[in-house]
C-alpha cells in the first residue's frame, strides 16, 4: 500500500522521507495544518533562547479542545472516547466524548476555583482508571501543566519529583489494585509530602470505596464533590511552546530527568503518527496495554489515539493473572481493537503461562489488524511466537520518553516494509539517524555504535529539562555538535535498516520500566553497613533485563550476608518501589575497578550473565574476578537450597 500525502501527491517511504529531511518545515507545515489552532503558526521552525528548535513558536491551541471538544464540534460527541476495562474490579465502562468533556470541563472548573491557572504545576499519581486520564485533560484545558508519577514509585521516588516540579496541587486516587493487592495511595502521597521540602496547596482525593485506608489531611479536597460543585471551565488558548506536560524519567545519576514536552510540536507529531505508523483511522479502537505514567500511556493511551478520535482503552490489569493470560485477547475481542500496542515483555509473561496459544483460540481476533511492540528490543522468539498464533504484522518500533513518538519505526499507514525480525526497521520521516563511533564519525552498515540524530529534531520531542537547562544540554547535546545523543547503542544493515542493541549508559529496562541503576545504587548505600556498591542490568528471561547488586561491608563488620542482602532488598522496595525488582544482592570482598577507581560495571555484569569476557587492561587487580566468581556461586547455591 502507497500513500497520498496532503498534496495528494503519491508517496512511498522513500520520497516522503526524503521529503522530511531536505524540507522539513515544508512537510511539517502541511501536517500542522491538520490541526485545529486558534492562531494558526506563521513560523515553522524558530529558536528559543538558548537556540535549541522550536516548532510552530507564535501559534497557539488547547489539547483537550484538540482531544474532546473538536470531535463533538465535528459531531462526534455520542462516539466512544474511552473504554475502561478492568478486570481486576470486575468492570467495564464507557465514555462518549461528550460525557468525557462534562467531566474534564468541571473538573477543570473546580481547579480554577481552588486557584490553579497556567502556567502551575500539578501532580497526578493515580493507577488506570478513566479519572487519571480526566484530570490530565483537565489540566491541559487550562493550561495546568502535569506531570504523572507512575503508581509503582514508592514515597521517596515521589518527594523528588515534588521537589523538582513544585506542584500547587497533587490529584490522586484512594488506592489501586496489583492483581490480587489492594495499594492505599493516599498514605503514599501523605507520606512524600512529608518527606519533601516543597509543600503542595492542596490534594484532590478520588475515593474509589475499594475499603483502602483514606487519611485525610487538611490539604484534601474530594474529587467528586470538587466535580459535582463547580463549573464548566472553558479550554484556554495556549502557545504552541507551552508546555502540556512534565515526564520524569531516569537518567544516569539518581535524580530523574523532567522532560518537558510542547503542545503544538506534540499534537502535530501526534496525529501524524496515529496515521502514517499506525494506520488508524477515526472512529476505531486503539488500544496501548502500557501505564499512564509512562510516555507510551501520554501518547497512546491519551493523547494520540483521542487526537485522532479514536476510542481508546483504558485497562487495569496485567497480560497474566487478571485473571489469566487470555486477558488481552478478551480485551481485543469484546472491543474490537484495530491497532494494539503493548510491550514485548507482556508478550513474554502470556507465552510463559500459555506456550502453545491455546486461549488465543477462544476469541475472535480478527477485528485486529497490526500488532506494534516498543519500551524494550523485540527478541526474535516472541516475535516469531506471535507471528505463529496471530497472523498480523508484529511491528518493533523505538522510541524514548524524550522523543514522546516513534523514531525508528515501520510506518504502516504510509508504505508497510517487509520485517525483519530485530530490527525496528527505518528512521521514521524527520529523523536523520546515525551511527556514530566514540570519535564522531559515521560508522558504516553493520558496524555497532552510538545512535544519534542530527538536529533538528521534529516536532513533539522534548522542550528541554524542567529547570535544568545545563544538564539537557551537557547529556544530549554536547557529545557530538549538531546531534542528539540517544544513549542507546545500535547499527544500521546494508538496506537502511536499523538495530537497537541496548543501552550505552547506566539505565536499564526492567519489564518495559525505564530504571536507573545509579538511583539504585544511592539507595543500596544508605544501609548503615554497606561500604560499597554496584547495581548492574542483567539479562532476564521475562522481563529483559532485571537489577542485580553487589555490595562490599564495612569492615570489622560480622552481621550474616543473608541478613544484610534481604534488608537491602527491602529497602530499595521502600525507597524507590516495588518496580524496581531488585530481588539479588550478593555480599563480595572487593568490586573489580580501573586503576583510576572506576568500577568496571561492564565487566560485573558479563559475569552474571555467564558471557565471556575480555579482561580489561585497565584492571587493577586480576584476582578479584575469581572472588567475585566464588561469592556469585555461593549466592546461587543458597538461593537454590
Ligand atoms: N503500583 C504499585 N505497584 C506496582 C505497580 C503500580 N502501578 N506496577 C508494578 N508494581 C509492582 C508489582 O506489583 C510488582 O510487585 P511485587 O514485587 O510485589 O510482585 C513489582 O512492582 C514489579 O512489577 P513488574 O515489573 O510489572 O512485574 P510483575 O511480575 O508484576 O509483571 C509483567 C510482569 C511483564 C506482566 C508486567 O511488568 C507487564 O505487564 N509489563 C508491561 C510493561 C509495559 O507495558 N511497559 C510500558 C512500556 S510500553
Ligand atoms: P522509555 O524512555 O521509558 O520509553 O525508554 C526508552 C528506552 O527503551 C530506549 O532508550 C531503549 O533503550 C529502550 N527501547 C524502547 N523501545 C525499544 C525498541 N523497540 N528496541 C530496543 N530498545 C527499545
Amino acid at each position: 500500500m502507497l500513500c497520498s500525502n496532503l498534496n495528494d501527491n503519491i508517496m512511498n517511504y522513500e520520497s516522503f522521507y526524503k521529503y522530511s529531511l531536505e524540507q522539513p518545515e515544508d512537510f511539517w507545515r502541511e501536517q500542522a495544518s491538520r490541526i485545529d489552532w486558534y492562531e494558526k503558526p506563521q513560523v515553522v521552525l524558530g529558536k528559543d533562547e538558548n537556540g535549541y528548535p522550536l516548532w510552530f513558536p507564535d501559534g497557539t491551541l488547547n489539547m483537550c479542545y484538540l482531544t474532546i471538544d473538536k470531535h463533538i464540534a465535528d459531531g462526534h460527541g455520542n462516539d466512544i472516547a474511552l473504554i475502561y476495562d478492568s478486570p481486576v474490579t470486575q468492570t467495564v465502562k464507557k465514555y462518549t466524548f461528550n460525557e468525557v468533556k462534562t467531566e474534564v470541563a468541571k473538573l477543570a472548573g473546580g481547579l480554577q476555583a481552588l486557584g490553579f491557572g497556567k502556567g502551575d504545576t500539578a501532580i497526578i499519581y493515580m493507577p488506570m482508571i478513566p479519572q487519571t486520564a480526566f484530570a490530565m485533560l483537565a489540566c491541559a484545558r487550562i493550561g495546568v501543566i502535569h506531570s504523572v508519577v507512575f503508581g509503582g514509585f514508592a514515597p521517596h521516588e515521589l518527594a523528588v519529583r515534588i521537589d523538582d516540579c513544585k506542584p500547587k496541587v497533587i490529584i490522586t486516587a484512594s488506592s489501586g489494585i496489583e492483581i490480587d493487592r489492594l495499594i492505599a495511595y493516599k498514605p503514599l502521597v501523605d507520606e512524600a509530602i512529608e518527606v519533601a521540602e516543597y509543600k503542595p496547596e492542596k490534594v484532590i482525593v478520588l475515593n474509589r470505596k475499594l475499603g483502602a485506608r483514606v487519611p485525610f489531611k487538611k490539604y484534601d479536597v474530594d474529587y467528586g464533590a470538587l466535580v459535582y460543585g463547580s463549573e464548566e471551565a472553558d479550554c484556554v488558548p495556549v502557545e504552541s511552546h507551552h508546555p502540556l506536560y512534565i515526564l520524569y524519567t531516569s537518567g544516569t545519576t539518581g535524580k530523574p530527568k523532567g522532560i518537558v514536552r510542547d503542545t503544538g510540536g506534540y499534537a502535530t507529531a501526534l496525529l501524524f503518527s496515529m496515521k502514517y505508523i499506525y494506520d488508524s483511522a477515526p472512529g476505531e479502537t486503539f488500544w496501548a496495554a502500557s501505564d499512564m505514567g509512562w510516555a507510551v500511556g501520554h501518547s497512546y493511551i491519551l493523547y494520540g489515539p483521542l487526537l485522532n478520535r479514536n476510542s481508546t482503552v483504558i485497562f487495569e490489569g496485567k497480560p497474566v493473572r487478571t485473571p489469566d493470560a487470555s486477558t488481552f485477547w478478551r480485551v481485543i475481542a469484546d472491543h474490537k481493537v484495530r491497532v494494539m500496542f503493548t510491550a514485548p515483555t507482556a508478550i513474554r509473561a502470556i507465552k510463559k503461562e500459555d506456550p502453545d496459544g491455546l486461549l488465543i483460540k477462544n476469541y475472535d481476533l480478527t477485528c485486529l489488524k497490526y500488532q506494534f511492540l516498543a519500551g524494550e528490543r523485540c527478541d526474535v522468539p516472541t516475535l516469531e511466537w506471535y507471528r505463529s498464533h496471530i497472523p498480523v504484522p508484529v511491528i518493533d518500533h523505538w522510541w524514548q520518553t524524550e522523543s514522546g513518538w516513534p523514531m525508528l519505526a515501520n510506518q504502516m499507514g504510509l508504505e508497510p516494509l517487509p520485517i525483519k525480525p530485530g530490527s525496528a526497521t527505518k528512521p521514521v520521516c524527520g529523523y536523520d539517524i546515525r551511527i556514530f563511533n566514540e570519535a564522531g564519525q559515521e560508522l558504516p552498515a553493520g558496524e555497532e555504535g552510538l545512535v544519534v540524530i542530527k538536529l533538528p529534531l521534529p516536532p513533539g520531542n522534548m522542550l528541554g529539562l524542567w529547570e535544568n537547562e545545563a544538564r539537557f544540554k551537557a547529556g544530549y547535546f554536547s557529545k557530538f555538535e549538531g546531534y542528539y545523543l540517544a544513549g542507546d547503542g545500535g547499527y544500521k544493515d546494508t538496506d537502511g535498516y536499523c538495530y537497537i542493541t541496548g543501552r550505552v549508559d547506566d539505565v536499564i529496562n526492567v519489564a518495559g520500566h525505564r530504571l536507573s541503576t545509579a538511583d539504585m545504587e544511592e539507595a543500596v548505600s544508605t544501609h548503615h553497613h554497606v561500604a560499597e556498591c554496584a547495581v548492574v542490568g542483567i539479562n532476564d528471561e521475562l522481563k529483559g533485563q532485571v537489577p542485580f547488586g553487589f555490595v562490599v561491608l564495612k569492615a570489622g563488620d560480622d552481621s550474616p550476608p543473608f541478613k544484610i542482602e534481604h534488608e537491602i532488598v527491602q529497602l530499595v522496595r521502600e525507597q524507590i518501589g516495588a518496580v524496581a525488582s531488585l530481588r539479588s544482592i550478593v555480599v563480595v570482598q572487593r568490586l573489580p575497578k580501573t586503576r583510576s577507581g572506576k568500577i568496571l560495571r561492564k565487566l560485573l555484569r558479563a559475569i552474571v550473565d555467564g558471557e565471556t569476557f575480555a579482561l580489561p587492561s585497565t584492571i587493577d587487580d586480576e584476582a578479584i574476578i575469581g572472588e567475585i566468581q566464588h561469592a556469585l556461586a555461593k549466592y546461587r547455591r543458597e538461593q537454590v537450597s
